[in-house]
């Protein structure tokens, strides 16, 4: 889904605009304040092409980004124009020179983990990556029963290079899966294009969730947020 180039750069134009990053940093920057006051360091798991990391920059005065893919970090480093360190891991096991005062997963990224053990082992990972009191804020998907079965999206932008691209998703649940189908019709100068794709994100339940951060030794609290937003957890060691 994020390993090539092109799909890097497209996930990048479609988001950017659409999603009020700047403003999702400040909040995430709030609750880890709310629980550590003097937080200076962040870690941004799954920071894809780095756009919140932009904005926790200006909040915090060390950040780095870590993601799986190395397309998505190809775009963040060259939006962070090398200010920011990144680093090429899997979020289930990794070890980093250094702690940080808090360790944020966006957008629902964890839902690209698939088990529940899967998901304690990226949380350990964390715990062991924290400062004293440091703070994680997750932003999930969608708990099972909150899932709109048949659920569609859609979205068009036109680019300054005269591209027009249109996305549009049709989402069915599959066992503990989100099962979205995506098509994206790009439109430029060299012609038309289709390509389409299937993302599948994890329906963990509130309590895989709360089982998880306990077995990685976290005390984890579910902040709800605006309707249309999944909410997030909190939780410090
Ligand atoms: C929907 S994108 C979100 C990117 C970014 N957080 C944002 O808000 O725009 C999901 C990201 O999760 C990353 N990802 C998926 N599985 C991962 C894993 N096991 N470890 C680290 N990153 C992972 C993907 O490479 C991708 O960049």
């Amino acid at each position: 889904m994020y390993e090539n180039n092109s799909a890097a750069e497209m996930y990048d134009r479609l988001y950017q605009d659409r999603k009020d990053y700047r403003a999702e940093a400040g909040q995430v920057a709030d609750l880890v304040r709310s629980r550590k006051p003097d937080a200076t360091s962040l870690l941004d798991v799954a920071c894809g092409t780095g756009i919140h990391l932009a904005a926790f920059a200006e909040l915090f005065d060390r950040v780095e980004g870590a993601d799986l893919s190395e397309p998505m970090l190809k775009v963040a480093a060259e939006r962070l124009d090398g200010g920011v360190r990144l680093h090429h891991v899997d979020m289930r096991n990794f070890q980093l020179d250094g702690t940080f005062d808090a360790i944020t997963v966006m957008f629902s990224s964890i839902a690209y983990l698939r088990t529940t053990e899967d998901l304690s082992a990226a949380l350990t990972a964390f715990s062991k990556h924290l400062t004293p009191g440091g703070v994680v804020v997750i932003e999930p998907w969608w708990f099972p029963e909150a899932f709109i079965e048949g659920y569609v999206s859609g979205h068009a932008l036109t680019t300054d290079d005269n591209r027009t691209i249109t996305r549009v998703s049709h989402s069915t649940r599959v066992g503990n899966l989100a099962r979205m189908e995506l098509h994206y019709v790009t439109a430029d100068s060299q012609g038309v294009r289709h390509r389409s794709e299937i993302d599948d994100l994890t329906l963990f339940t509130r309590v895989e969730y709360e089982d998880a951060f306990e077995q990685a030794g976290l005390r984890a609290e579910y902040v709800a947020s605006e309707p249309g937003r999944p909410g997030y957890f909190v939780a410090t060691a």
